[in-house]
C-alpha cells in the first residue's frame, strides 16, 4: 500500500532497514565521529569532580533540546532558576525537569541491566512534562506544519501498535550481536524510528534526544551522557524536520545518518573545547579565591559556584558550607575583587559567577 501522509503510519517497517549499506561517505564520517568521542570521553575520565562540570553542560543541552520545543529560557534566567526553583519561570522549570528525565533515565537503565526499556522511555516523558502521561490511547495525533497547518506526518495509532512496535524497537537497541549494525549508525536507526513511532501526545522529539544520549552511554561509547546534539539540531532545525519527512517518504537513510554523524562530531568538539574551557576557568578562580580568602578558602565555595553560579547568602547557609556573617564576608570579598558580580532582583542579592556564565552563552 502506498505512503499516505494523512493516515496513521502503521505500515511503519522494524528495524534494521532492509538492504543498508553505509556509503563511503558515512565510513569517513564514522571515523572522524568515533575519534571525537573518544577525545571527549577520555577528557571526562580525567576529571578531578565529572560529577560537577558534566551537571552544567547537561544543562545546556536541556535547554538547547527544550529550545527546539520554544520552550525558551535565557541562561540567567535558568541559573536563577536552578538556584531558587519556587521563583522559576515555567519555561525555566521545564528545562530543570529535561535534566532530572535525562538523569532518571540514565538510572533506571543502570538499574535493569543497563537495558534501555520502553518503561523507561515513559518514566523519561513523565518526568519530562513532570504528568503521568503514557503511551497513546486515542487516534488523533499528527504532526502538523505550524504556519498553514498542513500534515506532515500521521504516526502510528494506536496503544496496542505502538507497544508492538516499541517492543520491536527495544529489542533492536538491546541485541547485542556487534556484527548487526555500526553502534553510531544504530544511534540514527534508532532514532529515526522512536519519532516514526511518536509514542506520545507530546515531548517525543525531547525524550528522544534523551534516549541518543542514554544508548551512547549504554555503548560504553560515553562514560557520562554528555552528548550536546541540540545545539546542531537548533541551527538545522528546518533539515531536521525535512530529513524525517524524507526518510519516510523516500527511504533516504543516507543523508539523514549524515545529518546525525555530523551533528555528533561538530558537537562533540564543541563539548571538548567548552569542557576544557570550563576547567580552565575554575583553576584560575581557585587561585584567585586562595589570594582574596587566604586561611577561609573554601573547596566547597569553589564547587558551587561551579554548580550554581548565581549563589546567594541564604544557599550557602542552607547547604551549611558557612554561617551566615562569613558567607556575607566571603561574598563581599570576591565582590570586591572582581571574582562575582552582585546582581539585585526584588529583594534578594545574587553574586554571579558571570565568567562561568560568559562561557555558557559562547559557542
Ligand atoms: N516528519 C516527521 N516524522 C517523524 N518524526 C518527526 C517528523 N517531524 C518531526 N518529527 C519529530 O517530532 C518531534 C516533535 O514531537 P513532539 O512535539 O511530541 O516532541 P517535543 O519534545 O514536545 O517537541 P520538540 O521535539 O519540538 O522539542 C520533533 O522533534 C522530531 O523529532
Ligand atoms: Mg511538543
Amino acid at each position: 500500500m502506498a505512503y499516505n501522509k494523512n493516515s496513521p503510519f502503521n505500515e511503519l517497517p522494524n528495524l534494521p532497514p532492509i538492504g543498508f549499506t553505509e556509503s563511503p561517505e558515512i565510513l569517513r564520517h564514522l571515523a572522524r565521529a568515533y575519534r571525537h568521542l573518544g577525545e571527549l570521553n577520555g577528557l571526562c575520565a580525567s576529571l578531578p569532580d565529572p560529577q560537577l562540570l558534566i551537571n552544567t553542560i547537561v544543562l545546556q543541552e536541556s535547554k538547547d533540546s527544550s529550545a527546539i520545543e520554544n520552550i525558551v529560557t535565557t541562561q540567567d534566567e535558568l541559573y536563577k532558576a536552578a538556584t531558587e526553583e519556587s521563583t522559576a519561570n515555567h519555561a525555566a522549570k521545564e528545562v530543570l525537569s529535561y535534566r532530572e528525565a535525562l538523569y532518571v533515565g540514565l538510572e533506571k537503565m543502570k538499574a535493569q541491566q543497563n537495558l534501555l526499556l520502553t518503561n523507561t522511555m515513559v518514566e523519561i516523558v513523565q518526568t519530562i512534562k513532570q504528568n503521568k502521561s503514557g503511551i497513546r490511547n486515542t487516534p488523533g495525533t499528527a504532526l502538523k506544519n505550524a504556519i498553514n497547518g498542513e500534515v506532515i506526518f500521521t504516526p502510528p495509532c494506536c496503544e496496542d501498535v505502538l507497544r508492538e512496535k516499541l517492543s520491536a524497537l527495544e529489542q533492536f537497541i538491546n541485541d547485542t550481536d556487534l556484527s548487526a549494525v555500526d553502534p553510531l549508525v544504530k544511534m540514527a536507526f534508532i532514532h529515526y524510528q522512536f519519532e516514526a513511532i511518536h509514542p506520545f501526545a507530546d515531548g517525543n522529539g525531547r525524550t528522544g534526544r534523551i534516549i541518543n544520549a542514554l544508548y551512547l552511554v549504554q555503548q560504553e561509547l560515553l562514560s557520562q551522557p554528555v552528548l550536546y546534539l541540540s545545539s546542531y539540531i537548533i541551527r538545522y532545525k528546518t533539515e531536521y524536520y525535512q530529513l524525517l519527512r524524507s526518510l519516510t517518504e523516500k527511504d533516504n537513510w543516507n543523508d539523514w545518518i549524515m545529518y546525525i554523524l555530523t551533528a555528533l562530531i561538530e558537537t562533540t568538539q564543541l563539548t571538548t573545547k567548552k569542557i576544557k574551557a570550563l576547567l580552565s576557568i575554575k583553576e584560575d578562580y581557585e587561585i584567585k579565591m586562595k589570594e582574596v580568602l587566604g586561611s577561609s578558602f573554601s573547596h566547597e565555595l569553589l564547587q558551587l559556584m561551579f554548580t550554581l553560579p548565581y549563589l546567594k547568602i541564604e544557599l550557602l547557609v542552607n547547604r551549611e558550607i558557612a554561617h551566615r556573617q562569613t558567607a556575607s564576608t566571603w561574598l563581599k570579598k570576591l565582590t570586591a575583587a572582581g571574582i562575582v558580580k552582585p546582581q539585585k532582583i526584588g529583594r534578594t542579592t545574587y553574586y554571579v559567577n558571570y565568567k562561568l556564565m560568559e562561557l555558557m552563552i559562547s559557542n
